[in-house]
Parts: C-alpha cells; structure tokens; sequence
C-alpha cells in the first residue's frame, strides 16, 4: 500500500472536521474524494501533505508513519499537493514557477529532465515558458500547477479540484493531463466537483460527507449509487 489514512482527526483550532477518516491507495491507483462543499476534502489534502496537524490517527506513506511531519519533509519523502488556490507565484515565468516546484531536488541536471518531462506533458507550457505565471489563462495556470506538481518527480500527486471555474474544453485537457499521468504509473488522489466525470476516469473512490467517509468502493459502483445519484448527481 503507498498510502494508508487511519482514523483521521483533524481540524482548525478547537474546531474538529474530519472524524476518524480512514483511505488508503494502491501505488498506481487513480482515487476519487468527493463531497459537499464544506465536508472537509481540502482539509484531507492538507492533513495528508503536513499543512495540518492531525488531532488524532496515522498517516503512512510507503511504509513510513509521515503524521506529523512538516510539509516541506513530506513533500521530500514524494507527496505533491495541487491546492485550489495554486499559489502561483504570479510574477515569474512559467519556467521559473516550474523549478520552484523542484526545490527537493538538488541536481541541476535531474532538475532539467523534470522540465523537459513537464514540457511534453504540456506543451503549451513550453511555448509559453517565458510568459508571466500571472498572465496565463485560467487552464494554463492549472495545467502549470498540476506541472510544477509533477517537478518533484512524485510517488502520489494530490490534485484538489483542478477543473474549478474552468470551461468545459479546458475541463476536458485537465482530466487529459491526469489520464496522462495515470498511464505514466503516476499514483493519483483527486478531489473533484464534477461527479460523473470523476467517477467514469477513477478507479475508486470515498464519499466524504460531514468530514466522514460514509460510501467508498470501486466508482462505477459509485456512479450507479442511488445515495451518490441523489446527492451528488441530481438524479
Ligand atoms: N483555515 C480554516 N479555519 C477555520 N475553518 C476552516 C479553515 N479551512 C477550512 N475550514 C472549515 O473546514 C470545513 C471543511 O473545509 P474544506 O475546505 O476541507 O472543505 P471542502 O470539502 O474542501 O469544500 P469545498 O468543496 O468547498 O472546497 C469548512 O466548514 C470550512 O469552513
Ligand atoms: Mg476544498
């Protein structure tokens, strides 16, 4: 197992949102969180890549109990975490953003094969290497997100929400980008509003409802849920 999620406590201060939430992912597996707004699946994220200290439970990455460590040591031991918020660093170049995501990296050279790998992932990226983070578009500032995720050379990509406020076509060539890294052998946790989409592409998936896991199983399963098809799907 890459990823073991026991009994997860966490939350803000006093404030407690997950409740002993439990996941694990297979190295190679493509896992869906999905939930309300509000359920607590940023919170997850965060938990797993050290932005928040668990109150309660484990977190074991490839063997090793990581709870508690810091982000930046976690981030070093092959977890990547793609935020809702990006955090581009607007005024530099995509190319410069880019070696920003490989900091855990100290050759030069390794570094440089990460950016050419990201380049072929994403070629409108390397066209645009030059451009402002801050002037790209809204899907090119995913795609660039989701590629300095990838410059770490990760063993498992978090990717929370990466199609929110996006076009339908650039919807589609963000889900393209993660089927990519899929067939790459990339292990993936994503976290998505776009339900139907989410569980035609995963290979499971948790339902996360009031910081809770309630359903979790393979998501063609989901997808024919009626509890997920009332709630989630409308239907
Ligand atoms: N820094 C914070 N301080 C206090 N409460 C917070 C903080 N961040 C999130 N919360 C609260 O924790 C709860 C879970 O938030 P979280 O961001 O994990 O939800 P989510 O499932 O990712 O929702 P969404 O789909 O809207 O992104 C929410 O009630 C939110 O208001
Ligand atoms: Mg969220």
């Amino acid at each position: 197992m890459l990823l073991e999620v026991k009994n997860l406590d966490a939350g803000y201060g006093y404030l407690q949102i997950l409740r002993s939430v439990s996941l694990n992912i297979d190295k190679g597996e493509y896992v869906c969180i999905i939930g309300p707004n509000g359920a607590g699946k940023s919170t997850t994220m965060k938990s797993i890549i050290g932005l928040i200290a668990p109150m309660g439970g484990t977190v074991v990455f490839n063997g090793e109990d990581i709870t508690g460590m810091s982000a930046s040591q976690i981030t070093t031991k092959g977890i990547s975490f793609v935020s809702e918020e990006m955090n581009l660093f607007v005024n530099m170049s995509v190319q410069e953003n880019l070696y920003m995501g490989a900091y855990t990296i100290k050759d030069k050279k390794i570094q440089k094969n990460r950016l050419d790998f990201v380049f072929s992932l994403f070629p409108r990226l390397a066209e645009r290497k030059a451009q402002l983070a801050g002037t790209m578009s809204g899907g090119e500032r995913k795609m660039l997100a989701i590629g300095r995720g990838m410059m770490s050379d990760p063993k498992l990509l978090l990717v929370d929400e990466p199609s929110f406020g996006l076009a339908p076509q650039l919807v589609a060539n963000v889900f393209e980008s993660l089927d990519v890294l899929k067939s790459q052998g990339v292990t993936i946790l994503l976290v998505e509003q776009n339900v139907t989409k989410t569980l035609a592409v995963t290979d499971r998936g948790y339902i996360l409802e009031n910081g809770k896991i309630g359903l979790k199983g393979k998501s063609r399963d989901l997808a024919d849920n009626p509890h997920v098809r009332k709630v989630f799907l409308g239907v």
